[in-house]
């Protein structure tokens, strides 16, 4: 047993949960006992979900930074903290040490100092996947700021948006960054979005591709001038900030069933001991390992299991800066093969796709260093599961399923690699900590055995969501009112009967296009902004590779242009206003759409028609105009 806390048979699993759902305070207290904290904290939790009001360790003083570097300087000085593989495989790779990786931290953090940054602060990071970007976050973690991380993919509308939202004065940026044979040029997007922000005092740009950019004389500075002046000073050390255990870490926008992004906050002190502790169990984490975790840190996986997790554990986590299929489908084996890598974590989407190209990109490559598999984002097809189990793990590494979000924090049900069973499809069980149940549409409990109903949790977790930035009544209507007393995810599921969860997919209105939340009000708006578009609606299809494709009916009453020209048009404004990830993969073009009496929009049947499963339309009699129904079944656009 490499951690106090590490599970290591199914019966203390289920020890662990009886107790932490028993004793969540007794279990969690002395969890986090084994973590650095300034001054114990007063109370593990006190809560209510009516308001709602959570709150972990409060009293508690910390900094997350001390968990993640300085207490294993010690120890593990010289391992290898992130090792940093470039998206181009002929550039040298990075490998920085826990010593080094502190080292360039408290550097960076006198620069946040220096440029007026200080704790409470909102500090937006639009960066590549680079070592620079982990360093960055932690710096605002260190000086008590709170980081905003906005991923590479969002056009300057969106990120105007999150600024606004956040009161952001500060922003971390690159040039440039390197995706596949794309050189995306990320300033260039930050100076459009910053016509909308003129609240924006200071903006840092570290040097990546070299692209030419502006940079404005009183806002813009270069990270490297900036380093080159604590240089000047000698690299002080940055004393880490004093936290409270519910002072804010950070916010991470995503989408949900209304038309704006919401600013999910996770505090400091929570945060840190379930990142650290389902990292642990999950994969069974042991000292030297190699993690290698795909996500972008633009988004909640990588925050929790390319950072804080693996650092939390003195673990050494594996950043790729590229994508999968470039220069060919088997850059993810050559990774493996290149740094012995011993945990792989994956989206389901990432193996459909590189299935497609069959297994020709495995050979040659040196897999045995893997031991444990992982997905997450998504509902994985027994198909690619398969896949997985079979051609990457060899049958021998054990697959965790891992179901979570944002707003959880951390992984909530997923098995314990090697230690509870597997069951393909199926997370399984929950967390300790975390007790799931079913309800009907009426809030019901629905109990036992090969049931499916919409997925609730009971009781809070450290890692659970406090609030939605700004604005708390949102959080409440989000989450805690559509079921008193109960955390609901949005999400569906079924329970077997070894009493293990299948999650089946959300039963709101957000989409995960290659396990990513775009909410179809969002893609609605967006599409809604062309000038020739009357209304539309959004609903998801089953894509082959992407799990769903964006399918949009559209009513067009502008005069120029012929269809396609028009489609592209519209694809192009998603793109503008939200980014590229939102584009729809189809669009049909409609005179109507199906609307109850009082103007309601029936997804239900749209979706049934972008499915093709015409035969299911259900009861359309209550329908403003039943023929619409009709004539958009003639129209509909096959996959
Ligand atoms: O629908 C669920 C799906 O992803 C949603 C959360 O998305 P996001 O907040 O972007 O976080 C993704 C990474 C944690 C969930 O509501 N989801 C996540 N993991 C799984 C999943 N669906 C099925 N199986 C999973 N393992």
């Amino acid at each position: 047993m490499s951690y106090p806390y590490q599970i290591n048979s199914f019966d203390d699993y289920k020890t662990a949960w009886a107790k932490s759902i028993e004793d969540p305070e007794g279990f969690w207290g002395e969890i986090a006992g084994h973590f650095l904290w300034r001054k114990k904290w007063d109370k593990v939790l006190d809560w209510n979900f009516k308001e709602p009001r959570i709150r972990w360790f409060a009293g508690g003083k910390l900094n997350i930074t001390e968990n993640c570097l300085d207490r294993h300087l010690e120890k593990l000085g010289s391992e290898p903290a992130i090792i940093w593989e470039p998206n181009n495989p002929e550039e040298h790779h990075r490998i920085l040490t826990y010593k080094q990786l502190y080292f360039k931290v408290n550097q960076f953090a006198n620069v946040l100092h220096n440029n007026g940054v200080k704790k409470g602060d909102r500090v937006c990071i639009y960066m590549g996947m680079i070592p620079e970007l982990a360093i960055a976050v932690l710096a605002c973690a260190r000086v008590g700021a709170i980081h905003s991380v906005i991923f590479g993919g969002f056009s300057a509308q969106s990120i105007a948006d999150r600024l606004q939202d956040a009161k952001a004065e500060f922003i971390i940026t690159c040039d440039g960054a390197f995706r596949g044979a794309k050189d995306i040029p990320l300033k260039n997007v930050i100076d459009d979005a910053l016509i909308a922000c003129p609240f924006v005092k200071r903006t840092i740009v570290f040097t990546r591709t070299r692209t030419p950019v502006s940079m404005i004389k009183g806002r813009d500075v270069w990270w490297e001038d900036e380093i080159h002046k604590v240089e000047t000073l000698g690299n002080p050390d940055f004393p880490a900030v004093e936290m409270d255990a519910e002072d804010t870490l950070f916010i991470l926008y995503t989408s949900g069933s209304t038309g704006k992004p919401k600013g999910v906050v996770h505090t400091c002190g929570g945060y840190m001991v379930f990142t650290n502790y389902t990292f642990v169990n999950t994969f069974q984490y042991q000292p030297e390992e190699v993690h290698f975790c795909t996500a972008d840190i633009g988004w909640i996986t990588g925050h929790s299991y390319i950072l804080y997790g693996p650092l939390g554990a003195g673990g050494t986590s594996l950043m790729f800066e590229g994508i999968p299929t470039w220069p060919d489908a088997g850059r993810f084996w050559d990774i493996v093969d290149k740094y012995r890598v011993n945990i792989l974590y994956t989206a389901p989407t990432a193996i459909r796709s590189l299935m497609g190209f069959g297994l020709g990109p495995l050979q040659g490559k040196d897999l045995s260093s893997l031991r444990i598999l992982g997905t997450v984002g998504e509902p994985i097809n027994e198909e690619a599961w398969h896949w997985y189990d079979e051609h990457v793990g060899k049958r021998r590494c054990p697959i965790v399923d891992t179901w979570w979000q944002t707003e959880t924090g951390g992984i909530m049900i997923s098995n314990m690699a090697g230690i509870t069973p597997s069951k393909a499809t199926y997370a399984t069980l929950p967390m300790p900590g975390v007790e799931p149940l079913l309800v009907d549409e009426n809030g019901k409990e629905i109990e036992g055995d090969n049931v499916s109903g919409n997925l609730c949790i009971r009781s809070p977790w450290p890692g659970i969501i406090r609030t939605t930035y700004g604005d708390h009544e949102r959080c409440r209507t989000n989450y805690f009112s559509a079921y008193p007393e109960l955390y609901f995810t949005g999400d569906g599921a079924l329970r077997d009967e070894n009493g293990f969860y299948r999650i089946t997919g959300r039963v709101d209105d957000v989409l995960n296009v290659s396990g990513h939340r775009i909410g179809t009000a969002e893609v609605e708006n967006a599409i809604n902004m062309h000038a020739g578009v009357v209304e539309s609606a959004v609903v998801g299809y089953p894509h082959e590779i992407k799990g769903q494709g964006i399918y949009a009916y559209v009513i067009y009453s502008g005069t120029h242009g012929d269809e396609a020209l028009i489609r592209q048009d519209i694809t192009h404004t998603v793109s503008r206003i939200i980014g590229p990830i939102a584009k729809p993969d189809k669009i049909q073009f409609v005179t109507g759409l199906p609307k109850t009496r009082s103007g309601k929009i029936m997804r239900r049947i749209l979706r049934k028609i972008a499915e093709g499963d015409t035969e299911h339309l259900g009861d359309i009699s209550t329908l403003l105009d039943p023929d619409v129904v009709e004539q958009i079944n003639r129209g509909r656009l096959s996959h």
